[in-house]
């Protein structure tokens, strides 16, 4: 790593970050012989995304790269981590490459190095290609081995400058949101059947370490999102349910990769293949692990069979064995989700105490905040400064963690642009840096120079 002077308060070395993915700002979605991704289709069904919004624009990265590197540099992060759109690659998501499209992952790369950066990368956004889709996506075993072959592509043509790798973003978001609930492209609603698409992107993820490590390529990890779970109250209901859905959204993802199994027999029993032997590929050692921390969740044991929850952004289908309520007594986010950063602290202590040894050195991933900031004043100035109190103190409770002893060695900021939210569109900004989506003009907001100023050491988290 090539970390640069950090802020002191910090333990030297301390990998600063910024964050986005493919189909959230690179827009360009017909050019350079790219082919299509289910959020492409996805976001063309009337009335799944806010305000009918798609990622066809963005914030036209594509184009304007040179640009948005240079606003990284100036704001002086060691990391960007970026994603690489599948069907740029491979139009299909198989066989030949479209040089185009790795020429510009090329490009992207040289120019992070040239500006001091070290480019980690992540390979599956969730931007699976639409042919493998139609081939049965996630739920196709041979969607994994496509994965691998994918891995292999851009890992030695880029394996030289990529300083830190990971194969998937976020697996249980992809499973819930995408194949149980369908609120996310793929849009499928299969409840409990989407935990094979689950398995499947995990073996993806073990088969692209096996393929990245062979094409040269090193300190490799996952970004995987995370949160403490809680039950309502201390009634066994609550509890037992708390306890389901904390297997569900943590465990079933981290124990595969971590110890290499499931967290329950029941689960690994109902899944198909000969998931033993997969679990072998899953779970062969990271260089680190990837935590995306956004809000802890609390559970009660569902009231009746009717579903729905109120504080997911969707609702639940009847017959879930467990309801999540609301969170009282935190401030909210302009998205709706309550500011927790104690959480933050609290999964990476929970972390260290499940896997111990076994416990790659952690890196936060991602973390965020949505605030619906003013346009840019006639100073040019975004006064963002909630977004400012959301990153210092989630960086606190990564220093708190640290004291008690968790290896956590970076943090990236989700994100560095306001960008495509998925299926709530342009309206949510997570953003350092302000994007007019009529100019696509960028202007730094104050949550970018104080992020300046506390990688330079000249601000404090305290
Ligand atoms: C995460 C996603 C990322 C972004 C943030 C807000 O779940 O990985 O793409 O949408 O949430």
């Amino acid at each position: 790593m090539t970390a640069t002077e950090t802020n002191p308060t910090f333990p030297h070395g301390f990998l600063w970050g910024v964050a986005t993915a493919a189909y959230q700002i690179e827009g360009a979605v017909d050019e350079g012989g790219r082919g299509r991704s289910i959020w492409d289709e996805y976001c063309e069904r009337p009335g799944v995304i806010v305000g009918g919004e798609t990622g066809v624009v963005a914030i036209d990265h594509y184009h304007r790269y040179r640009e948005d590197v240079g606003l990284m540099r100036d704001l002086g992060v060691d990391a960007y981590r970026l994603s690489v759109s599948w069907s740029r690659v491979q139009p299909t998501g198989r066989g030949p490459v479209n040089e185009e499209g790795l020429d510009f992952y090329d490009r992207l790369v040289d120019e992070l190095v040239a500006a001091g950066i070290d480019p980690a990368v992540t390979l599956f956004h969730w931007d699976l290609p639409v042919e493998l889709q139609e081939a049965g996506g996630w739920l196709n075993r041979e969607t994994s081995y496509r994965l691998a072959e994918y891995a292999d592509i851009v890992g030695r043509r880029l394996g030289d400058r990529v300083r830190m790798w990971m194969p998937l973003n976020e697996p249980v978001v992809h499973t819930l949101y995408g194949h149980a609930l369908g609120v996310h492209a793929p849009g499928q609603e299969l409840g409990f059947g989407a935990l094979q698409a689950a398995h499947h992107q995990l073996l993806g993820h073990g088969l692209s370490v096996q393929a990245l490590r062979a094409a040269g390529c090193g300190n490799l990890g996952i970004a995987s999102n995370h949160a403490p779970v809680h039950a309502a109250s201390d009634s066994e209901a609550d509890v037992a349910a708390a306890e389901i859905y904390d297997h569900i959204v943590n465990w079933t993802f981290a124990d595969p990769v971590l110890r290499g199994s499931y967290p329950a027999e029941e689960l690994a029993a109902a899944l198909q293949g000969p998931v033993a032997e997969d679990l072998k590929v899953i779970s062969q050692p990271l260089d680190w692990f990837g935590i995306n921390y956004y809000e802890p969740t609390l559970i009660a044991a569902p009231t009746s069979d009717e579903g729905s929850s109120g504080v997911l952004e969707v609702d639940l289908p009847p017959g879930m064995p467990f309801q999540p309520v609301a969170l009282e007594g935190y401030e909210r986010t302009d998205f709706g989700w309550p500011i927790v950063p104690a959480g933050l602290r609290e999964i990476l202590g929970i972390f260290a105490d499940r896997f111990g040894d076994a416990l790659p050195p952690i890196y936060i991933t991602e973390s965020g905040a949505s605030f619906h900031d003013d346009d840019p004043d006639e100073n040019g100035r975004v006064d963002d400064r909630r977004r400012i109190d959301y990153h210092r103190e989630h960086l606190h409770a990564v220093r708190a963690a640290i004291e008690d002893g968790v290896d956590v060695r970076g943090y990236f900021a989700w994100s560095i642009f306001d960008n495509f939210e998925w299926a709530a569109g342009y309206k949510e900004r997570f953003g350092l840096v302000h994007i007019d989506y009529e100019t696509l003009a960028r202007t730094p907001k104050d949550s970018y120079f104080w992020y300046r100023d506390l990688i330079a050491g000249h601000a404090s988290v305290s």
